[in-house]
């Protein structure tokens, strides 16, 4: 079989998968690689003379490099060379050529471009040897003397410096209002005001960020590197150093966890091209535990959410302002506040939202960037309201769902919440719930039981695909789409497969490749509506080809057939419940002559239609705790998440997504913050020992629920709407909640750790 990029090892499903159909729980076609190691990543890949380059981390947040010396790290054994901003390969000087595709308002960072140093963690050089041992000792012999700047890395100290946003980047929406808010909640009889604050979360994905650059003797670069976008980091090469389209290719065909902080390249990946381009040869860089915190992160926040109702529970106003913190160079937007306008029935919203430039890296997307932290405030402010009303909180947003917009009037383009609040309340039992808080008790520990309900954006962006046919009954089908873990190869084989009536085993799907057909970063949840939109076209196209053909064979059992009586089955076209009139597809290809036949489809939102809709994906959080008040613990016993995301596509893929997602938003509630000190402006918690993730032990009973939906608004071709965000959201306010159930205590800051729990 052609047409596969051999070096991609792309995954299929094992033999004997057989037929599948939209929603089935299959297992990863992936799994079998991963297990065993022959899905190779990034930092694994091989190169004859590979050469291996060790980061330098700067130690000060602001000021600039007055001298470096390299003497020392250059006479060690095995170093090779030692790059610095002073002697690096030229690179454009125009900051705009490091923009890439995702970057928000501004001058992206430059990596070893000058002396400036813009926060602390910045690389100042890289140490290249033979081996890797060779660059990490030398590492620590390059001196770098600095001249200091006052720095400011405190938000809370700032807030009063806080200003709107430059422009927006695509996606993102300035928030809006609508009434008069401050003159409703003024008069309204019921009234809650809370300030909400979130620490610096970093995203931890299991792989190091690293990058191989493949040297080839024409001087192609093969870059294997850790991105959610191949084609993003091949164009932000290609700009940086000017080097043209067919000089570079990037590959990803495997991620381990990325979770945002791989939709922009990394400077490792700068690091490793100019060490190649300099020395001619092929170099891998991987940064430390320690320098994953040197890069993106999800801000640290503050947010006030002011909320009215009337005595019956109508609420009255929102009104909801946060301000979070961004790097000098840039105006990173994830808007927070959005989502508080369009969850609940309200004539009178305001919503504000504003930054404030630290002396820190760009902070970047991190799942559900915006709304998780966003989300999390109005949540545990309706469960403060619902309790000043002295009603239950299910019974409160039920009161106050919004079958329209709320901010413009439009229709959702489907919102099947009351489903999600209906099948998770009867999964969990919330019916048994008393109202009072401290009212539960188990031994040591007193029980809450808390909700929230969720929400994020349904995207549809746009790609091309191709779909080959072979004689010998194989479907290939190709984008440059990526798998950061989240089930990409699984899912679009299993469209292609139902589509073309073929075993999984079959079909193949590629991806992570530059070279491929152009797919968009995989970010926002809009993989599936997207990439799997243009497979169901180009499969579609592929079908009405070969019934041309087969109609038009000489003596052909299907000359007089509707095109929409024929089915794909089994590698054979068919009257619909005939077995017996029926053509291989291997007898159409060779009728006509060819061993392949290939089509391609150009996948792009259905605009026109989508722009009279909100577009949105739902979710109800229940969970369980319990709490020892003695030592201030929280246990997270039980947790059902009912989902409305669209139609399923991949039952079992979809729903580890989910249940993912809630062991994060348990890690967020409880354990993740990533803590600065102030007089030095760094992070000081920058690895697993002192940044704590939830483990095993924190994790116990998720149950995943999907509502039935099928939206044709957001996917013509699918119904889907994505669901790799969605899970996280309102997972921390249902915990904050059911905190406050068991222990009558308020806590509206994340993390929730035993200080604030005693
Ligand atoms: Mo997602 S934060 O768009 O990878």
């Amino acid at each position: 079989m052609t047409d596969l990029i051999p070096e991609l090892r792309t995954p299929t499903a094992p033999e004997g998968t057989g037929r599948v159909k939209g929603g089935m729980p299959v297992s990863r076609v992936d799994g079998r690689a991963k297990v065993t190691g022959s899905a190779r990543y990034a930092a694994e890949e091989q190169a004859p003379g590979l050469r291996y380059g060790v980061v330098v981390s700067g130690t000060i947040a602001r000021g600039r490099i007055t001298a470096i010396d390299t003497d020392e790290a250059l006479t060690a054994p095995g170093v090779i060379e030692v790059l610095t901003h002073l002697n690096r390969p030229k690179i454009r000087s125009w900051d705009l050529a490091y923009k890439d595709m995702t970057a928000p308002g501004g001058s992206p960072f430059r990596p070893l471009f000058s002396d400036r140093i813009f926060y602390s963690g910045q690389p100042v050089a890289l140490v290249v040897a033979e081996t890797f041992e060779a660059a990490r000792y030398a590492a620590q012999l390059v001196k770098v003397n600095y001249e200091e700047e006052k720095h400011e890395t405190d938000l809370l100290a700032t807030l009063d410096q806080a200003y709107k946003p430059r422009p927006m980047k695509a996606g993102f929406t300035p928030p809006s209002s609508k009434g008069d808010a401050d003159k409703a909640f003024e008069e309204a009889p019921i009234k809650i005001e809370s300030q909400f604050y979130h620490g610096v979360e970093h995203h931890n994905p299991m792989e190091m960020f690293a990058t191989t650059v493949i040297r080839g003797e024409d001087g192609h670069l093969t870059i294997y590197d850790k991105t959610q976008s191949s084609q993003n980091n091949r164009w932000y090469v290609s700009r940086a150093f000017g080097l043209s389209k067919d000089k570079v290719t990037v590959r990803n065909p495997f991620v381990g966890g990325a979770f945002g902080s791989g939709l922009r390249p990394q400077y490792q990946l700068t690091l490793a091209v100019m060490a190649a381009l300099q020395l001619k040869s092929s170099v891998r860089v991987v940064l430390t535990r320690q320098q994953m915190f040197s890069f993106g992160h999800r801000p640290e926040t503050w947010q006030k959410v002011s909320l009215a109702a009337d005595k019956d529970g109508k609420l009255q106003a929102i009104k909801h302002e946060a301000i979070h913190e961004t790097s000098r160079l840039e105006d990173y937007v994830e808007v927070v506040v959005n989502w508080s306008g369009q969850l609940y029935a309200c004539d009178n919203i305001k919503l504000g939202y504003k930054l404030v430039a630290h002396d820190r890296h760009s902070p970047i997307d991190m799942r559900a960037p915006g709304a998780a932290h966003g989300v999390h405030a109005l949540e545990v402010a309706m469960d403060e309201l619902a309790y000043k009303l002295k009603m239950d909180p299910l019974q409160f947003r039920r009161l106050n769902y919004a079958s329209v917009n709320p901010l413009d009037d439009k229709p959702y383009s489907t919102k099947e919440l009351h489903q999600c609040y209906d099948k998770g309340a009867a999964r969990f039992g919330w019916d048994k719930r008393p109202l009072e808080p401290r009212s539960m008790v188990d031994g040591e520990e007193l029980v809450g039981w808390g909700m929230a309900t969720g929400i994020w954006d349904s995207l549809v962006m746009v790609a091309r695909v191709s779909a080959v046919l072979h004689a010998d009954g194989r479907l290939v089908v190709s984008s440059a789409a990526s798998d950061i873990g989240t089930g990409t190869y699984t899912v679009m084989s299993m469209i292609a497969a139902e589509c073309m009536g073929l075993p999984l085993e079959r079909v193949t799907f590629q991806l992570g490749d530059s070279t491929l057909p152009m797919a968009p970063i995989e970010g926002g949840s809009s993989h599936v509506t997207t990439v799997g939109g243009g497979v169901h076209g180009a499969c579609e196209k592929l079908q009405k080809t070969l019934i041309k053909i087969a109609k038009a064979m000489p003596g052909s059992p299907l000359a007089k057939a509707k095109p929409k009586d024929i089915e794909f089955i089994d590698g054979a076209m068919q009257l619909r419940n005939r077995p017996d009139v029926s053509l291989r597809l291997s007898e159409v290809l060779a009728a006509k002559g060819v061993d392949r036949l290939e089509e391609k489809f150009f996948m792009t939102p259905q605009m026109a239609k989508q722009r009279k809709f909100t577009r949105a994906v739902h979710s109800a959080v229940f969970c369980e705790v319990r709490v020892n008040e003695k030592l201030g613990m929280v246990r997270v016993t039980r947790v059902v998440s009912a989902v409305a995301a669209g139609r399923i596509i991949s039952g079992k893929t979809a729903a580890s997504q989910v249940s993912g997602a809630v062991v994060w938003g348990i890690s967020q509630a409880l354990h993740e913050e990533s803590f600065t000190d102030h007089r030095f402006g760094r992070f000081m918690n920058h690895n697993y020992a002192e940044y704590h993730v939830a483990v095993n032990a924190d994790i116990h009973d998720i149950d995943v629920i999907f509502a039935q939906e099928d939206d044709r608004i957001v996917s013509k071709q699918l119904g889907a709407k994505g669901v790799g965000e969605i899970g996280i959201v309102g997972v921390s306010a249902a915990i904050s909640n059911a905190i406050f159930h068991a222990t009558g205590k308020r806590l509206r800051s994340t993390p929730i750790t035993p200080d604030k729990v005693l």
